[in-house]
C-alpha cells in the first residue's frame, strides 16, 4: 500500500472548462496497486503554482508518489517538466525513456512529450502527457517497476529485487 497524489495541469481544466479524463485514467490504472489516494488537484499551467503543489505534497503531505498529467509538450504554456526539474533532487531518466520508447510504436508524437520523472525527498514524481490516451499508453509501461522504486526511495528495500537471471 502506498500513498498517491494526482496533479492535473491544465489551464482549461482549472477553469472548469474541460473534464479531467486523464486524472480519472490515472486513478483507474493505478488502483490495481492498492494505492491510497490522498489528494487530487487541477492547477493551471503556471510554473510557480505547479512547483508549490509538488513541494506541499512531497514535504508536508509525505506522499509516496505524485503523478502529474499535462503540460509536458511544446506549447508556449507547457512548463510541467521545468517545474518538476526545479523541485526534484534526482532524475530517473529510465522511466521517461521507457515511456517514450514504448509509445513510439503507437504514435510518433510521443517524441513531443518532455516528461520528467524524479525524486524529491522520499517522494517519487512522475510526469505524464496530458491526454487520457497518452496516460493509458505511458503509465502501464512503468507500473512493473513502481513498487520496487517506492520501496528503495523510502529506504525499505532489504535488497534489490533481482531478475529471473540472477
Ligand atoms: N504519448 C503517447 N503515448 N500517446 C500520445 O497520444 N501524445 C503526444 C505526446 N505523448 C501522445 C504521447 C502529444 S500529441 C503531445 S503534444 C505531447 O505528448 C505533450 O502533451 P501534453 O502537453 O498534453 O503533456
Amino acid at each position: 500500500m502506498f500513498t498517491l497524489g494526482i496533479l492535473t495541469i491544465s489551464d482549461k481544466g482549472s477553469r472548469g472548462e474541460r473534464e479531467d479524463k486523464s486524472g480519472e485514467a490515472i486513478r483507474e490504472i493505478i488502483s490495481q496497486f492498492g494505492a491510497r489516494f490522498v489528494d487530487y488537484a487541477i492547477v493551471p499551467d503556471e510554473k510557480e503554482v505547479i512547483e508549490s503543489k509538488l513541494i506541499e505534497w512531497a514535504d508536508k503531505g509525505g506522499m509516496d508518489m505524485i503523478i502529474t498529467t499535462g503540460g509536458t509538450g511544446l506549447g508556449p504554456r507547457d512548463v510541467t517538466p521545468e517545474a518538476t526539474l526545479d523541485v526534484i533532487d534526482k532524475t530517473i531518466p529510465g522511466f521517461s525513456e521507457a515511456m517514450r520508447a514504448k509509445s513510439l510504436s503507437k504514435t510518433p508524437h510521443a517524441m513531443l512529450s518532455r516528461e520528467v520523472c524524479g525524486v524529491r525527498n522520499r517522494t517519487l514524481i512522475i510526469n505524464l502527457p496530458g491526454s487520457p490516451k497518452a496516460v493509458r499508453e505511458c503509465l502501464p509501461v512503468i507500473l512493473p517497476a513502481l513498487p520496487h522504486a517506492i520501496e528503495v526511495i523510502k529506504g525499505e528495500a532489504a535488497e534489490c529485487a533481482g531478475t529471473d537471471k540472477d
